[in-house]
């Protein structure tokens, strides 16, 4: 294991050759379950740590973005938005409580690749999956290998070797990035469990999202540089996300680190990037913020603002939901589980007036589906309670009309909307829903249930 680490690292470090910067964004711009990607106009499944742009809300849009009046990072001119699972620390007697972030998170902006593009101005990517819980390869595969059993054309593959561990110990030689893939949870990591996610940076030209918010996007041939696949013919960026959670505040402690998803492994881990770039600028950087170093104030490009003044920029969360803990549930009924299965997400609505709506698409290559059914999933969060099933019906009719019926890979669509009413609140009640993983068991859930109980 360490000797494939050592591997790794020293195609890493060739690597760093690169021009490259790395953006300090050393506060939480907030703590809360809202995703605008993954559940756009609605409380989201789990907590993210957010950084960046000070107009992020469940509804923000790249322009938005770009309006916001602050961001907690150090570059003005970018007010993109970032955020990832929180994690927490589940005592022995159950207890959650939120980590901090030691130096907050690092984005590093890695220029790999030949004629490299700005991203798109209304791009959306996320890297890895929250409902992940193990892994399907062996990932310490030595890359030399890749190309030999056919790794460095599988996107899944990729994908799933994107994210990772690294446990700080600056006392020791430093470990290669994402050299590990869980959590580990019987040692301790004196300087932080650095979470790690690498974004794909090969784009398709033309979408700014998909339906699963991925396969827009694809990984090049070994992952972090190399060439892009068929198909996504514009290289843009490589994004890379450091997090580093002040795990070594628990040592001796007991219990383990959780993320908000749930996912005491690690697998979860995931990154979720809106643009908010100032277009020309970023372009500009591109083609001038050529240091090796990576130090983001050598760019002349960027205004630079201090540390104190850029995390002055926090927001209130949107929702009056306990995140920080020490609490007993994690917030959105997001099931703690040591599970390797693909995981069902958290559906519980914090909020009071939102009506909860909860939906899920796990798509792959069958891109008719992935388009038409995009829009309608889209639909489902802005729509209310009383459209929600004239939407489910839609969605059914869309998949039905679109599936090939030799589809090679299968498909999911998921549509879950259980709205309780109860003297005039409106709340949703937990939810997981299964994953079909074939054709044939296509379906569309639905469940309305309306108890509006009298006064007597
Ligand atoms: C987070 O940092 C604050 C300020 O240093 C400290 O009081 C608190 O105990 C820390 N929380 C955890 C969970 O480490
Ligand atoms: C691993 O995860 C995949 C999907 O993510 C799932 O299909 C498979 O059953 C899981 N394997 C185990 C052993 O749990
Ligand atoms: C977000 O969008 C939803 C649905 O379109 C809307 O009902 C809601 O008022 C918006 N919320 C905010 C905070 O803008």
């Amino acid at each position: 294991m360490f000797g494939k680490a050592l591997l790794l690292s020293t195609a890493l470090l060739a690597l760093q050759a690169d021009a490259f910067w790395r953006l300090p964004c050393r506060q939480r711009l907030v703590l809360e379950r809202i995703d605008p990607i993954d559940t756009p106009g609605v409380v989201g499944h789990h907590v993210h740590t957010v950084h960046g742009g000070s107009a992020f809300s469940r509804n923000v849009t790249s322009d938005d973005l770009r309006a916001s009046h602050c961001t907690s990072c150090e570059v003005q001119e970018d007010n993109s938005a970032y955020w990832t699972p929180n994690l927490y620390h589940q005592s022995e007697s159950g207890e959650l409580t939120a980590l901090n972030q030691t130096g907050g998170m690092l984005v590093y902006y890695l220029l790999r690749g030949e004629n490299i593009q700005p991203f798109p101005p209304n791009l959306r990517i996320i890297a890895g999956d929250a409902r992940r819980r193990n892994t399907t390869y062996d990932l310490d595969i030595e890359r030399s290998y890749w190309a030999g059993l056919g790794l460095s054309t599988n996107q899944d593959f990729l994908r799933q070797r994107a994210i990772g561990f690294n446990c700080l110990n600056y006392a020791e030689p430093a470990n290669a990035a994402l050299g590990i893939h869980t959590i580990p949870q019987d040692r301790d990591c004196p300087d932080g469990l650095r979470a790690e996610v690498f974004f794909p940076s090969c784009w398709d030209g033309k979408h700014d999202d998909s339906f699963d918010h991925r396969s827009h996007m694809a990984y090049p041939s070994t992952m972090d540089d190399g060439d892009c696949p068929e198909g996504y013919p514009i290289r843009v960026p490589s994004l890379f996300f450091e997090t580093i959670w002040d795990v070594h505040a628990f040592a001796g402690q007991g219990g383990k680190f959780i993320f908000s998803t749930g996912d005491e492994l690690g697998y979860s881990n995931h990154g979720d990037f809106m643009n908010g770039w100032q277009q020309d600028v970023l372009e500009r950087a591109i083609n001038t913020c050529t240091d090796p170093s990576g130090i983001v104030e050598m760019c002349t490009e960027f205004t630079i603002r201090s540390a104190d003044e850029y995390s002055q920029c926090t927001i209130e969360s949107e929702l009056n939901e306990e995140v920080w803990g020490p609490m007993k549930k994690l917030p959105g009924c997001n099931l703690i589980t040591d599970s390797t299965q693909y995981a069902g997400i958290g559906a519980c609505d914090a909020d009071g007036n939102d009506i909860g709506t909860s939906h899920s698409a796990v798509a792959s290559k069958t891109s008719k589906v992935v388009s038409a059914a995009s829009s309608y999933v889209a639909g489902v969060a802005s729509h209310t309670a009383s459209a929600a099933s004239a939407v489910v019906s839609d969605v059914a009719a869309a998949a039905q009309d679109t599936v090939a019926p030799d589809a090679v890979d299968p498909y999911l669509v998921i549509v879950t909307v259980t709205e309780t009413v109860t003297e005039g609140v409106t709340s949703t009640t937990c939810t997981a829903p299964a994953v079909t993983s074939t054709v044939e068991s296509y379906k569309v859930k639905r469940h309305m249930h309306n108890h509006a109980r009298r006064h007597h």
